[in-house]
């Protein structure tokens, strides 16, 4: 593999449109992300609650990359089922194992689509009563969103294909790609 390339490799390539996002590029703006984290959160480290499973290579490189002694928790949601287009319906499948009275707390999200994970999360994180709640999301569907969403941090904004790689699925595939490519296969 050639310097600059993509190692989406022959295995996924039917299945794969253009490179969104590439390898480089992801991890330019994720350090750029951290650091800012660094210097927002100063002397009151944030607790990082991550979406699995879309956020987990998002919250991996992020984590690293921020110079505080954060902590680490994540929820598990699902708001798709095996389709490509959003429900609206969410459902908390893992909850957190942490309190939130009184954390600066920062929303690790993959991508924002419609919005409405989000906004189900904001409502149900915000009722636990924490010092500030804020989020931070990879990606922004631009012109997608049907709740309006106050996002302190975002990575790349997008079109509305649908897209596959660095911890987002279709039906569970394709997390492990290490750049963002539009999928063109069928779902
Ligand atoms: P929303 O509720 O419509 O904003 O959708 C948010 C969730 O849907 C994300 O956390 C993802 O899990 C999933 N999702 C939305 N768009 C995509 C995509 O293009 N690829 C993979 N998953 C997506």
């Amino acid at each position: 593999m050639g310097e600059g390339t993509e190692s989406a490799g022959h295995w996924a390539a039917p299945d794969l449109g253009d490179v969104v996002v590439g390898r480089g590029a992801l991890l330019a703006r994720v350090g750029e992300i951290g650091a800012a984290i660094t210097r927002d959160y100063a002397g009151r480290p944030p607790l990082l609650v991550g979406v699995l499973k879309g956020a987990l290579n998002f919250m991996a490189d992020l984590m690293r990359s921020i110079e505080l002694p954060v902590e680490v928790d994540f929820m598990a949601v699902s708001s798709y089922g095996a389709a490509t287009k959003t429900s609206g319906v969410v459902r908390i499948v893992k909850d957190l194992d942490v309190d939130l009275a009184g954390r600066d707390v920062i929303i690790i999200e993959d991508v924002v689509d419609s919005g409405l994970t989000l906004n189900y999360l904001r409502q149900y994180l915000g009722a636990r009563h924490p010092a500030s709640l804020e989020v931070c999301a990879l990606l922004l569907k631009e012109g997608e969103q049907r709740v309006a969403q106050p996002l302190k941090y975002v990575g790349f904004t997008i079109g509305p294909a649908f897209v596959v790689g660095y911890g987002l699925d279709v039906n569970e595939r394709y997390r492990n790609l290490d750049a963002i490519y539009t999928f063109v296969g069928e779902p």
